[in-house]
């Protein structure tokens, strides 16, 4: 990509256009019936190491949320981008209720009460005076979201945030948001496995950047080899239903299948499967920041690659959707 090309728009901010997901590296964390929501052990120097790898090769936009790892993933990214705040666009969530004891998801809060409490503990664990985008990580009923749009608002006008939006896929909940005033982004899942038409001509409608997130299909679009489990308190081990990618921790036979089909078009002109996944997302639309999750420098350095490689050719936008048909 040329410098004109890997910046994305994201409300007043340009942002490039790759960020990082920093769900895995907030480690392991449970549901109150012991049901893993992390991605397992991880190690904190390493995810630092990976946060100024991505800086270094011209990623500026992370994604975290107050929940993953139960305040740690915030903790990290705070102490990775230490001293470079400016240089570096944060996204968090709110919604969910969490101890960080227990490292336990408890329930969820769709309060402007608890929206006020929250922006402050994620701001303290950042170790920063405001945050970049605010995105509501659960699903209340419209109204009530409105009613947190608004206080999001005021957030604005306090200096708290500069932005926020709805992390959902549902496109209902994200026309809600679009147009009011604060709203710069819709957060949802989108991968060269999961088109998501609706919201990206939303997105394109309204001016929103479009954080895509899942965009290796919680890895699959990144495995060389498909047998290798994922172990411990991985998500992917005990995965919920909503999950539909991996199975007892490898990935589906149906879901490699098609991984398998799309293989060479992804790899093609040098890429990796993973930097051709990416490819297919910002080729798919101009306001597309797919957010890939990493565990470790050498993905960070792989996935921040992909900057160089660009998006896909639309010939290849085609090819691809005929093979998934
Ligand atoms: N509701 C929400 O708001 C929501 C939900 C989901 C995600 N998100 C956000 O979106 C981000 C990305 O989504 P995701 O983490 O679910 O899934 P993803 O980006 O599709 O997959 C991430 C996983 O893929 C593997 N991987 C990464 N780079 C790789 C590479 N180059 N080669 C091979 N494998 C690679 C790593 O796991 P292994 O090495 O263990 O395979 C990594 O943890 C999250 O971190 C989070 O910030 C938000």
């Amino acid at each position: 990509m040329t410098s004109e090309t890997n910046q994305r728009v994201l409300g007043d901010r340009k942002v490039s256009a790759l960020g990082f997901g920093c769900w895995a590296v907030g480690g392991p964390f449970f549901d109150t019936a012991g049901q893993p929501l992390g991605w397992g052990e991880v190690d904190d120097d390493e995810s630092i190491a990976a946060i100024r790898r991505a800086m270094e090769l011209g990623v500026t936009f992370f994604d975290t949320a107050d929940v993953y790892g139960t305040g740690r993933s915030e903790r990290v990214l705070g102490r990775a981008v230490a001293g470079h705040r400016d240089d570096v666009v944060i996204a968090s969530k709110w919604g969910n209720v969490f101890d960080e004891d227990t490292r336990t998801l408890t329930g969820t809060d769709h309060t402007v009460e608890y929206l006020n409490v929250a922006i402050r503990a994620t701001l303290d664990r950042l170790g920063t005076d405001h945050l970049d985008l605010y995105q509501l990580h659960s699903a209340p009923e419209i109204p009530d979201a409105l009613a947190l749009a608004d206080a999001c608002e005021d957030l604005i006008a306090q200096g708290l945030i500069r932005g926020y939006a709805w992390s959902t896929d549902d496109p209902s909940h994200a026309a809600a948001f679009a147009g009011r005033p604060g709203c710069v982004a819709v957060q949802h899942e989108a991968s060269v496995l999961h088109d998501a038409p609706e919201i990206f001509a939303l997105c394109e409608a309204h001016g929103l950047a479009s954080v895509n997130r899942t965009p290796l299909a919680m890895g699959l679009l990144g495995r060389r080899d498909h047998t290798r489990p994922a172990t411990g308190a991985d998500i992917r081990t005990a995965a919920p239903e909503w999950l539909r990618y991996f199975e007892n921790g490898v990935p589906t036979r149906e879901w490699a299948a098609k991984v398998a089909a799309l293989r060479e078009i992804l790899t093609s002109e040098g890429r990796t499967l993973a930097q051709g996944a990416l490819g297919w997302l910002w080729a798919r639309s101009e306001r597309t920041i797919p957010i890939p999750g990493f565990r470790n420098v050498a993905q960070a350095q792989e996935n921040a690659g992909a900057l160089t490689h660009g998006p896909l050719r639309p010939e290849q936008l085609t090819e691809i959707a005929g093979l998934l048909r």
